[in-house]
């Protein structure tokens, strides 16, 4: 299907979904997504737009199908091997029936719900969920990029207007902050979320792969988890069709790829002085209550 056989009547409007931003093609399909039939081996991938969804995505795959299922790797692109829970774009498939569809086990799948909308039997199944969280800072500066080029997104407008967005929660699926945080306290009493960071996975992603592993119950040999770190490092995934969403149609690569820098610190390039002042102070604000720290200076 072409960019033109789809045609999205222009950009979605945001509205107020339970308290959270939304557009509707992340609600159009709420009645199975609340009714989802959850089985106890399914392994949630959740988290706030941008954050690396896409690499611990990548990365789970390899982990599960990358020996046994080679052909997998060069004709399905991520977005159907790891469905996306939510998604109801019209024609084509919904989250849920591509959810449905799989055959593979355990399925993984993707959701960027914050944690109070999760359908509620992946809770009463124990399903493992495998959190990425990214600094707040560079996760706008992405997410700011991403809209301007998905044309399931809202216009993003300037870089200025959209980080007062950001920081109102005025972006979709909500504030960053309750994301996060509201991911954070649901470990502290649901065992089986597995918390990881942008940042770390940049900085020794072998070592959050032995993590992950640890966490999922996996055994694999060094050679084997170096061979999934090299092959989804930044510029293997950025090559890769199957990873790249080149072949989407809504998104419009000559503004923004999708995968467009892969790096911590870029937010570098976009904050003014004044704008990272009120930043940290409002963040401050909003991090106060919790107790979870990333690093910030970075
Ligand atoms: P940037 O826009 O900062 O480059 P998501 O998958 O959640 O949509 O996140 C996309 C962000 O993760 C993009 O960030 C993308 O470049 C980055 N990303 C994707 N794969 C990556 C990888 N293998 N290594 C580092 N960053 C990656």
């Amino acid at each position: 299907m072409s960019a033109e056989q789809m045609k999205p009547e222009g950009r979605p409007e945001i509205f107020d979904f339970q308290g959270i931003s939304m557009v509707n093609y992340f609600t159009d399909n709420w009645e199975n997504v609340q009714n989802f039939h959850a089985r106890p081996d399914d392994i949630l991938i959740a988290t706030y737009p941008k954050a690396g969804t896409t690499w611990v995505s990548y990365i789970l795959d390899l982990l599960y199908f990358g020996k046994d299922m080679p052909e997998r790797q060069t004709t399905l692109p991520i977005y159907e091997r790891v469905p996306f829970l939510e998604f109801a774009v019209p024609v084509m498939h919904t989250g849920t029936e591509l959810a449905e569809k799989l055959s593979t086990c355990p399925r993984l799948i993707k959701t960027h719900l914050p944690v109070q909308l999760i359908p509620k039997a992946l809770w009463e199944q124990n399903c493992k969920v495998v959190y990425v969280a990214r600094n707040a800072k560079d996760n706008a500066v992405s997410y700011f990029h991403f809209d301007r080029m998905n044309k399931v997104q809202p216009e993003p407008g300037d870089w200025n207007s959209y980080i007062e967005k950001f920081m109102e929660g005025k972006t979709v699926f909500g504030p960053w902050y309750d994301h996060v945080t509201g991911w954070w306290e649901k470990k502290q009493n649901y065992s089986n979320i597995h918390y990881m960071f942008y940042e770390d996975l940049i900085e020794d992603t072998g070592r959050e792969l032995e993590r992950l592993c640890s966490f999922l119950g996996l055994s694999t040999t060094a050679e084997e988890r170096e061979c999934i770190r090299g092959g989804t490092q930044f510029d293997a995934m950025k090559a890769n069709p199957m990873a790249n969403y080149s072949t989407i149609p809504v998104m419009d690569f000559k503004i923004s790829p999708f995968m467009r820098k892969g790096k911590v610190g870029d937010w570098r390039n976009h904050f003014t002085v004044s704008q990272n002042e009120e930043f940290d102070e409002h963040y401050k604000q909003k991090m106060k209550n919790s107790t979870l720290v990333f690093r910030t200076q970075i």
